[in-house]
């Protein structure tokens, strides 16, 4: 009896914990109008192939491709995942991004568009742009410009500010690319063939033209509202930081062996430590943490960098490396409480 009763509990066990595991953590976005709803100027047989198809094979392959393990490790949203593609991983990069872009595009179109933004993102348009109409040109022109398939975008950056960037096939400003300007996108206008081939052929440019028509403004309001007040934009500024990156890196390899009493590493990568600090004193420090005391924290980490490092090469006792290590410790946390918070 006893082994029937442990033999049902272990099915049951297996079956929950094999649905959970199956389970796709990124899903397709409820569509909030019909495929008909965005015509003439978007036609019912490209909503449907573009949502249900294309949109949905980005979906499924992404679902397929371990980014599930990635967010079970902590990363969560599909925008913190697209924070972590830097170019190495090709199907998180395609069809993550194909699932994010997507969903914005869905999100930012409504057959009942409101024309003219208001507000705070009015402002901000007017301010930049002069106007909501050079700003549609702007976007519509880096629109025809993309060679091949992409999107254009309209960002906050980490400085607050608006932007209008274009990208390639499925990046995203979210993405830490080369030489890609960086933000949290409000916008997104898609410029692949298959947003509008069906019924505007080859020509992008009536496409550009028409698709404003259904652009709600409310909505990128909100978008706006959120971005300025988004953490994500600290994230951007923190992993678009070369110099931090290379100092924690060399950092946390020396430091997790020496933590148990090893100290080659840190005998033998000293001078490498001086150097990623110095470069790191010398960098140019992300807008988002200028208004803080950081500048005085990195000076204090180069400091006890050197000192350490003078410990270190002169073989001295091992209390004194000891002593030194904490003393680094200390700043250290300092310096990644100002740029986690
Ligand atoms: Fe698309």
């Amino acid at each position: 009896m006893t082994r029937l009763i442990l033999f049902v509990f272990f099915m049951a066990f297996s079956l929950i914990s094999g649905f959970a595991q199956d389970e796709p953590k990124f899903t397709l976005p409820e569509l909030k109008y019909g495929f008909e709803a965005l015509e003439p100027h978007i036609d019912a047989k490209t909503m449907e192939i573009h949502y249900s198809k294309h949109h949905k094979a980005y979906l499924d392959n992404l679902n397929k491709s371990g980014a599930n393990t990635i967010s079970a490790s902590g990363l969560g949203t599909i925008e913190e995942l697209m924070l972590t593609v830097d170019g190495k991983q090709a199907s998180v990069r395609n069809n993550g991004g194909g699932h994010y872009n997507h969903t914005l595009f869905w999100e930012i179109l409504s057959p009942g568009a409101k024309k003219m933004a208001e507000g705070k993102l009015a402002t901000a348009i007017k301010n930049q742009f002069v106007s909501q109409d050079s700003l549609i040109k702007l976007m519509n022109a880096e629109g025809l410009k993309r060679f091949g398939s992409g999107w254009v975008w309209l960002i906050v950056t980490p400085l607050k500010t608006l932007a209008v960037v274009s990208t390639a096939n499925q990046d995203n400003p979210l993405m830490n690319l080369e030489d890609m300007k960086r933000g949290v996108p409000v916008l997104g206008i898609d410029v692949w063939e298959h947003a509008y081939y069906l019924k505007h052929q080859n020509k992008r440019g009536e496409y550009l033209n028409t698709i404003w028509n259904v652009v709600d403004w409310a909505q990128v309001e909100k978008n706006y509202e959120a971005a300025v007040n988004s953490p994500l934009l600290k994230k951007i500024d923190k992993s678009s930081w070369k110099a931090y990156k290379e100092f924690n890196q060399i950092y946390s390899q020396i430091n997790l062996p020496a933590q148990s009493g090893d100290y080659s590493l840190l005998k033998s990568k000293s001078g490498e430590l001086v150097e990623k600090a110095e470069m790191l004193s010398k960098s140019n420090i992300p807008a988002s943490f200028q208004n803080t005391d950081i500048k005085k924290v990195i000076g204090k980490v180069v400091s006890e960098v050197k000192d350490l490092s003078k410990a270190a090469t002169k073989k001295p006792k091992d209390e004194v490396i000891k002593q030194k290590l904490a003393d680094l410790q200390l700043v250290y946390t300092e310096l990644m409480n100002i740029v986690s918070n």
